[in-house]
């Protein structure tokens, strides 16, 4: 009879400490769980959750609620955040090498950049992050980027001239934004909206994806399809949860991470058909029709930025990618 109290009470314990045993993680992300990157953080959650057989749950801190991308990267590396879905915008401040990334006019299509990203160079860009208080679980995508602004249609780099244009806080966009004519303006994008209706700032540039998630038509006039620089996206671990886990969890935070690009893929594709409708049906002038090479001539300046730290052959070797 002892026995069986004492197994019944063992199992009570047990049954306590796999309550106590389930994990939550908070993914934070700049823009609303309908976004692209919200049907991406979903699809993180529901994997996660999926492989540890529910001993895993998440939910999303969606548009900017945990503050801009480089606040949510400086969260990471003090465990107060989980996970970040964000762009590399601001991740050149933390591993330097990831500026190539950004670079304008760098990758063809989407098809480039997807290899390059999937292939043996996203690889030893997420080792590198690893090197700097952060755990790179893989790549995703935010798209290329385009310029919108509320003062007249961009057509040319003249067109830019003096335009009070937000940038990322990216030393290689600024540097490639002064090149082609624009004053860029460095700002965490929870403050653009507010800028742009208070007419701080003139313009931005983002993807479609973020054009339509944020209603930028709501306070812009004009849309340019430039396509300057390809966006990625990291998604990121803090290590002081990273470094607690067992292998096999390890292994579904990445297999998570990886059913999180391909939702994110398939939203900026479904983006990328539709979207120029979308803006046009919400009042934007779109023009789509324009000669990058002008752009690409004078941007080519911010590679400097770059190469003069790194040198040329990670530019080389992403070049040569087909
Ligand atoms: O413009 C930015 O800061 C980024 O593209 C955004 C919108 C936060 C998405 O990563």
């Amino acid at each position: 009879m002892n026995h069986i109290i004492t197994g019944l009470a063992a199992a009570a314990v047990l049954a306590a400490g796999a309550a106590q045993a389930q994990q939550s993680i908070v993914i934070g992300h700049s823009l609303s769980p309908t976004s692209h990157y919200g049907l991406g953080a979903q699809a993180f959650i529901d994997t996660l959750e999926e492989l540890s057989g529910g001993e895993w749950t998440g939910e999303q801190a969606p548009a900017g609620q945990l503050g801009g991308e480089r606040d949510m990267i400086e969260g990471l590396q003090i465990g107060s955040l989980d996970v970040v879905i964000t762009s590399t915008g601001p991740l050149g401040n933390f591993v330097p090498e990831v500026y190539a990334l950004d670079l304008p006019f760098l990758f063809r299509d989407y098809d480039h950049a997807r290899k390059v990203l999937d292939g043996e160079i996203g690889q030893e860009l997420l080792a590198r992050i690893d090197e700097n208080n952060l755990v790179g679980l893989g790549w995703s995508e935010n798209g290329f980027r385009h310029v919108t602004n509320s003062q007249r249609p961009v057509e040319t780099p003249e067109d830019l001239q003096g335009l009070k244009l937000r940038t990322m806080e990216n030393r290689v966009h600024m540097e490639a934004f002064e090149d082609m004519g624009a004053a860029p303006t460095p700002m965490a994008f929870p403050e653009l909206f507010t800028a742009l209706q208070q007419g701080v700032v003139d313009g931005q540039e983002n993807p479609i994806t973020v054009i339509s998630a944020s209603k930028f038509w709501e306070v812009q006039d004009y849309a340019s399809l430039t396509g300057h620089v390809y966006s990625p996206v990291a998604i990121l671990a803090s290590p002081i949860l990273f470094d607690g886990l067992s292998d096999e969890e390890k292994g579904w935070f990445r297999e998570a991470a990886k059913a999180s690009a391909a939702a994110t893929r398939a939203e900026v594709n479904r983006l990328e058909d539709e979207g120029v409708a979308l803006l046009r049906e919400n009042g934007m002038e779109v023009i789509t029709d324009i000669d990058k090479a002008p752009f690409a001539e004078l941007a080519q300046e911010a590679y400097k930025v770059y190469t003069d730290e790194h040198g040329t052959e990670m530019v080389e070797r992403i070049q040569a990618v087909e």
